[in-house]
């Protein structure tokens, strides 16, 4: 959109309502399949750097749930280093350093923060889309902020446990080998 119009320079990929909005297709596939193998999650975990993949798989559940549907866990992790969520202040901001976008209410570390280094890129977002932040101060999500060595040994060992890891002759994915 941006290269084909003279007056845009740039799209956001995240946080805003239509991303959010868009990747709900995972949310709605996820629903799909959980039919198909008969279950049905009681938890659900998502990774919210601006909350748009974590919006994809729990909206369309929680929306089963606001409907009189089942009433699952919902939490958010986001990085130590950069907890918009769980430490921001819910107020109007930028969602841009240059300051070029609309104010929007939502968990904020002010977006002038600078965020220490570290290995996610996408995930050091000094703000929290305006919807995920909005289901927070509603009680409907849980967040929580992990470092990301502690995240990065969580899923080495989901891989392990539940994949054929590293395709060394595992069991298919989905079994136990512990
Ligand atoms: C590499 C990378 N990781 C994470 C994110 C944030 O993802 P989400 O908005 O799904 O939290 C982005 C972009 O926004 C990204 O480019």
């Amino acid at each position: 959109m941006a290269a084909q119009r003279d007056d845009t320079k740039y799209t956001l990929g995240s946080v805003l309502n239509h991303v959010l909005l868009h990747q709900t297709l995972i949310g709605q596939e996820a629903l799909l399949q959980m039919e198909m193998a008969g279950d049905d999650p009681d938890v659900l975990v998502g990774c919210t750097g601006g909350g748009s993949n974590f919006a994809g798989i729990v909206f369309p559940l929680l929306g089963q749930q606001l409907r009189g549907g089942k009433k699952r866990r919902i939490v958010a992790v986001e990085p130590a280093a950069c907890p918009s969520l769980t430490r921001g202040q819910y107020a109007y901001d930028f969602g841009d350093t240059a300051h070029l976008t609309p104010l929007t209410k939502m968990h904020t570390l002010g977006s002038t923060f600078t965020p220490p280094g570290f290995h996610a890129g996408g995930l050091r977002y000094h703000e929290m889309a305006p919807m995920v932040s909005h289901i927070k101060e509603l009680g409907l999500i849980e967040a929580k902020a992990y470092p990301q060595l502690a995240c990065f040994e969580a899923g080495i060992q989901f891989a392990k446990a539940e994949g054929d890891f590293a395709g060394a002759g595992g069991e298919p994915c989905g079994a136990r080998s512990d």
